[in-house]
């Protein structure tokens, strides 16, 4: 292992110039405009993991962005095979004038890298390439089999993933997925991730008269689609900050005793917290800290809202439609097809009939929890112990990768969730960036990951 641990460290300077080629490329897959960078992001990460030593690797193409494939099996027939996923693309990076430094020049400050991407998840998959890399120029080979997916789609959705993984079922076979795209707990507080919530993301239209009209001329006597959506948007949620949907929590898991214990255990500073977002208060879910409202159960949001005169000034005017995207994040065993059902009905159902309804289903995912006694947890949990010198705790978080629960349904998997992002990187945020301290424990936890991972196997 020494040897493997040398090449990590010999060669961390050439990593970190690798990776910022990575983060130049914007692949931002949700802008159509992009599409040509997300296919040349794809091709710099075949040739990333050719040059890493994997074998068999290949593009596929998609419906929409393609998928790259390698893997490297030699560790013969007995030794257990690992799938790692990860995603090639990124958020969009408005506001623009909100970064320091262009979202695709990265740039090295107090020790982060900065760029969109750099955390979420270039920077964390670029890690496990190099960590796999090690191995195989150091040693020449690998403890286990390895097979690696990389896609251009979580960030929309991972629409296409789940047909390429129907498809594809005996290629992509294996005993465990190792994820690196979750956080840890705190920069010196390694924590291994157990569930992720699901996502239900909804786009609501509402439509009044068939213009725009003078709001002096008609105020009063027609119905304003804005008033009437902020209508709509008041009702979703109680004044206990529950969601009014009826049957929303029909399937929610509840937390158990033991799993508010383990919450209550994690060193939490919410002054810092709070502190760290400008705000005075936090707020939500009556009867739950904030680390549970966080991530253990669901939540309703408004992430954008439009209609009427919004330019600089004033315009009297009634407008004629009002739209907002209203997103939901999900828990086990909620069913993100099952929730937008109930969204619709509902919306519809409150909206007053003065106004026309359109409700869209953007996309969404099922919420995951991965069995935490797993092999692949246990050599993950030791991995991370001699990594960061720490024992990790056993977290949940509230952010969505959409494919997870496929993994354990369509590969009979399951799934180790082991990221080293911290949750003040500014992931989706103007100014993301990611600590290059963990980028590096990061190459070393995942090279260790491989040797514990066969030691508990075997
Ligand atoms: N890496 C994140 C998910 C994440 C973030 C998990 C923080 C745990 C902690 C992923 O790239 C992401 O942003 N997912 C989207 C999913 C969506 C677009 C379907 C999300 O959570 O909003
Ligand atoms: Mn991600
Ligand atoms: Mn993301």
């Amino acid at each position: 292992m020494n040897v493997v641990l040398d090449y990590i460290e010999r060669n961390h300077a050439a990593h970190i110039e690798e990776l910022k080629q990575f983060l130049a490329i914007p692949s931002v897959s949700t802008d159509p405009e992009r599409k040509g960078d997300v296919l040349r992001c794809a091709e710099w990460v075949l040739q990333a993991m050719k040059s890493a030593g994997l074998e068999n690797v290949q593009l596929f193409p998609t419906d929409g962005h393609p998928v790259v494939y390698g893997d490297f099996l030699h560790a013969g027939s007995n030794a257990p095979t690992v799938l790692f996923y990860g995603h090639y693309d990124v958020q969009p990076v408005d506001p623009l004038h909100l970064w320091t430094n262009p979202p695709f020049e990265p740039v090295i400050r107090d020790g982060k890298i900065f760029a969109r991407g750099a955390v979420d998840d270039k920077g964390q998959v670029f890690m496990q390439l190099k960590s796999l890399e090690a191995h195989v120029k150091s040693t020449g080979t690998l403890p286990v089999n390895v097979k690696v997916l990389i896609e251009g789609e979580e960030e929309i959705g991972s629409v296409h993933l789940e047909a390429f993984l129907q498809h594809h079922r005996e290629l992509l076979s294996c005993d465990t997925v190792l994820i690196s795209d979750t956080s840890m707990f705190g920069e010196e507080l390694p924590s291994l991730c157990y569930a992720l919530r699901g996502l239900t993301y909804m786009e609501v239209t509402v439509t009044g008269p068939n213009r725009d009209l003078h709001s002096g001329v008609f105020g009063g006597a027609v119905e304003n689609p804005a008033n009437a959506l902020c209508g709509i948007i008041a009702k979703l949620k109680d004044e206990y900050g529950r969601i009014a949907i009826p049957g929303f929590y029909d399937d929610v898991k509840n937390l158990s005793p033991e799993e508010r214990a383990e919450y209550a255990r994690l060193p939490f500073d919410e002054e810092e917290y709070k502190h760290q977002l400008g705000i005075a208060h936090v707020d939500g879910e009556f009867g739950y800290s904030t680390l549970e409202r966080a991530s253990a159960r669901p939540t309703l949001d408004v992430n954008g809202i439009w209609g009427g005169f919004t330019g600089e000034g004033a315009k009297t005017v009634l407008p004629s439609k009002a739209s907002a995207k209203i997103s939901m994040r999900l828990v086990p065993n909620q069913d993100t097809h099952d929730i937008a059902k109930k969204f619709e009905q509902y919306v519809r159902h409150i909206a007053p009939p003065t106004v026309k309804v359109e409700v869209t289903h953007l996309h969404g995912g099922n919420p995951a929890m991965t069995p935490v006694d797993s092999k692949g947890v246990q050599a993950a949990m030791r991995a991370l112990e001699k990594a960061f010198g720490k024992k990790p705790f056993l977290t949940r978080e509230g952010g969505s990768i959409p494919i997870v629960l496929l993994f354990e349904k369509i590969l009979n998997a399951p799934v180790v969730l082991m990221g080293v992002g911290l949750n003040t990187e500014n992931a989706h945020s103007p100014d993301e960036h990611f600590s290059l301290r963990n980028f590096y424990r990061g190459i070393v936890a995942s090279a260790l990951f491989y040797e514990e991972f066969v030691g508990i196997y075997l």
